[in-house]
């Protein structure tokens, strides 16, 4: 039996009220403790928002460029993300167990860039899901493609296995070829994930009322980095994203395809934590990279 404690129990501090903190992220404050967590691992909770690095490419296009060693190219950069989008077959063979923020698993696949690529199912099953310890699961959402309504109901279905483990699910809205990249399509495509059960949506940034998308969109966007671009104007993405209420980046090749990737990710982090302008930012990629450049040649 444990010794009686004798102490007297008596700093109740009656006057004071316990704090009822709201949490951080939109939309998410009616969430469960496990998933409030989870996306503390993936969304900083002083910024709130999140530099997601995406190497997730592969599960429909094979080792793009950039890609082709993640061992060499990728794991030396994820010191400098708040999160990894990636498949388990990478996270399993080349990420260290050892890394402890959140993992965000690709969960839907199937076709190949050689074929339709709406045609996706879910790819990964909930147990799996918990054993690799993940954050969120992501799926594709093609609004207006093919194969519409498989793509919501594979995100229906992941939303409601997450949701009975805590795990979140990350909407990705595909934009077809055939489809109009302008605001009206993205606040259909990024309102009717997060009314269907996403807790978080990615999409792309359009250069007209961007703010109209975030605004209407009850639960946190983030935006894909999409095609490589000159580093000032994926810095100005990233800036103008954020500025217009975007909860941050998920980039993959305008940050492992950048001639400095580890100077690129840390200028993204500058533009999205600390709200740098673009051309300071791109200032602070240049000295990196010069830096990175020096101690390599020393
Ligand atoms: C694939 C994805 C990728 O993760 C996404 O496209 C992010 O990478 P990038 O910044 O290179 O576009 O969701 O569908």
């Amino acid at each position: 039996m444990a010794d009686a404690d004798t102490t007297e129990a008596k700093n109740y501090a009656t006057s004071v009220p316990m704090q009822n903190v709201p949490f951080f992220l939109k939309g998410s404050n009616n969430l469960d403790w496990g998933m409030k967590n989870r996306l503390s691992q993936i969304f900083d909770p002083t910024s709130g928002r999140t530099v997601m690095l995406a190497f997730d490419h592969g599960y429909f296009l094979g080792p793009t460029s950039g890609l082709e060693r993640i061992d060499l190219n990728i794991v030396p950069l994820i010191e400098y993300a708040d999160t990894l989008m990636l498949t388990r077959g990478i996270l399993r063979t080349t990420i260290p167990p050892t890394y402890t923020r959140g993992i965000v698993l690709r969960a839907s696949g199937g076709p190949s860039i050689l074929k339709e690529l709406s045609d996706e199912e879910i790819a990964v099953s909930i147990d799996e899901a918990v054993r690799l310890n993940v954050a969120a699961m992501a799926v594709q959402v093609f609004i207006g493609g093919e194969h519409e309504t498989r793509s919501v109901h594979n995100m229906t279905r992941l939303v409601d296995m997450g949701n009975r483990h805590g795990i979140a699910t990350l909407a990705v809205t595909a934009v077809g070829k055939e489809m109009v990249r302008d605001a009206q399509y993205m606040r259909l495509a990024t309102r009717m994930c997060a009314e269907l059960g996403a807790t978080y949506v990615k999409t792309y940034y359009v250069d007209e009322d961007f703010d109209t998308v975030t605004a209407s969109c009850p639960v946190p966007i983030v935006i894909a980095g999409g095609k490589k671009l000159p580093e000032p104007e994926a810095l100005q993405l990233a800036y103008n994203a954020v500025q217009q209420g975007a909860a941050g980046v998920d980039m993959g090749r305008n940050i492992f395809q950048s001639e400095a990737p580890a100077a690129m990710i840390q200028a993204v982090r500058a533009v999205v934590h600390e709200n740098l302008s673009p051309t300071d930012a791109y200032d602070l990629y240049l000295a990196l990279k010069e830096s990175d450049k020096q101690s390599v040649e020393n």
